[in-house]
């Protein structure tokens, strides 16, 4: 494969730590870095020893960028993700690509034949084809519940993640790893959820969703926590559980726990560089080797369900500052399964 010529828009945490490593460790190459900064793009450029650019705009009228990696604020993706593919860029933005479905639909509508996909990074390792492989093949009989979690410490006051204007709130930040987590195993749709309001932005939240199978899932994130990162799913015949599940870095080796009536296993599975991974398969949508259709698929699915978990979570939320203490939500599930759900806030 021909490598792709790389342009970063913004000098960010994510593509210091994570992006641009893994872009050295493929076969494809770094342009060029933009800053709206001068300094930072120039120290950024020196550190990966890549061209560096004053102003976004300006790494976008260049020929030798062909693909252009957007890690901005989540509330900005949408409008540089636009400025690139009317730059006529190829576009993978950070996840997640947008903060509602209905951006998220403008911005593929505006690609044309360029190619738009979400930086899904965890979503590419192996780890969970072989927990679905291992669900198929009947190791925890039928699924029944899915609890998927992450959350982190308090972030410093000055994160971006603490900007309602700029795409803020655990939801669209750490809630979107178990959220997608569980569209792996079922396809689920949310039917309840809590959500804590904190300085302007969503600071936690739980979830209840319900698939047409009758599996629930319960989810839960937030920006308030000690660090998780998981799994379980808990089956008819036993239940498997993986730590670390979102971020695991390229040379850790996961060790996923299966447990049955007849013991419990430890099976360590093999390291993968999900960061890796998730950029070449961009490439291959890039040199039209790889269909980007159900990757798009995934993208919109996953922002639906985040959306409808936002707008449940706004029924029932908790401001604690102005005094409010508990809130409960029912749910019931009419015979007949998911399509008679009601679900509804009964003291907020
Ligand atoms: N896939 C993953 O695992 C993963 C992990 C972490 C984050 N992310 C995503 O990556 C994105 C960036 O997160 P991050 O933690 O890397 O953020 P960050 O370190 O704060 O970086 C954001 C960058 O955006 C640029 N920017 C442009 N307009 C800005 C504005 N008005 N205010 C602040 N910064 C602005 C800045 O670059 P310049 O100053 O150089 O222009 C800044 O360095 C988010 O969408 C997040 O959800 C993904």
């Amino acid at each position: 494969m021909d490598p792709v010529g790389f342009g970063v828009i913004g000098c960010s945490s994510i593509a210091r730590r994570r992006f641009i490593p893994a872009l050295r460790r493929s076969p494809h190459r770094l342009v060029a870095v933009a800053s709206r900064s001068a300094e930072r793009a120039a120290a950024f450029g020196a550190e990966f020893g890549a061209d560096a650019v004053t102003g976004y705009e300006a790494l976008l009228r260049r020929d030798d960028v062909e693909a252009v990696y957007v890690s901005v604020p989540t509330g900005l993706h949408r409008r540089w993700a636009e400025a690139a593919l009317r730059a006529g860029k190829h576009v993978l933005v950070e996840k997640p690509l947008a903060t509602s479905p209905e951006d998220a639909e403008a911005v593929f509508a505006a690609a044309g034949g360029l190619v738009v996909a979400e930086n899904r990074m965890f979503a590419e390792h192996p780890q969970h084809a072989e927990v679905a492989a291992l669900v198929a093949g009947g190791a925890i009989g039928e699924l029944r519940v899915v609890t998927a979690g992450m959350a982190v410490p308090p972030l410093p006051p000055s994160d971006v993640r603490h900007r309602a204007d700029l795409g803020g709130g655990a939801l669209l930040d750490v809630g979107y790893y178990p959220l997608h987590a569980a569209l792996l195993f079922d396809d689920f749709s949310a039917v309840a959820a809590v959500s804590r309001a904190g300085s302007g932005v969503d600071t936690e939240g739980t979830a209840l969703l319900l698939a047409p199978s009758g599996a629930t899932a319960q989810v839960v994130y937030g920006f308030r926590h000690g660090y998780r990162s998981f799994y379980e799913l808990w089956g008819s015949r036993g239940r498997i559980v993986l730590e670390r599940a979102f971020t695991p870095p390229e040379d850790f080796a996961p060790v996923l726990r299966l447990e049955r009536q007849e013991g419990v296993e430890l099976r360590t599975l093999p390291a993968a560089d999900q960061f890796r991974l998730a950029l070449e398969r961009f490439a291959r949508f890039v040199r039209g080797t790889a269909d980007p259709a159900p990757h798009r698929e995934r993208t919109l699915r996953g922002l639906a369900l985040l959306a409808r978990v936002r707008e449940l979570g706004g029924q029932a939320r908790l401001d604690y500052s102005a005094g409010a203490s508990s809130a409960s939500v029912a749910v019931r599930v009419a015979p007949g399964g998911p399509a008679g759900v009601h679900a509804e806030p009964s003291r907020v």
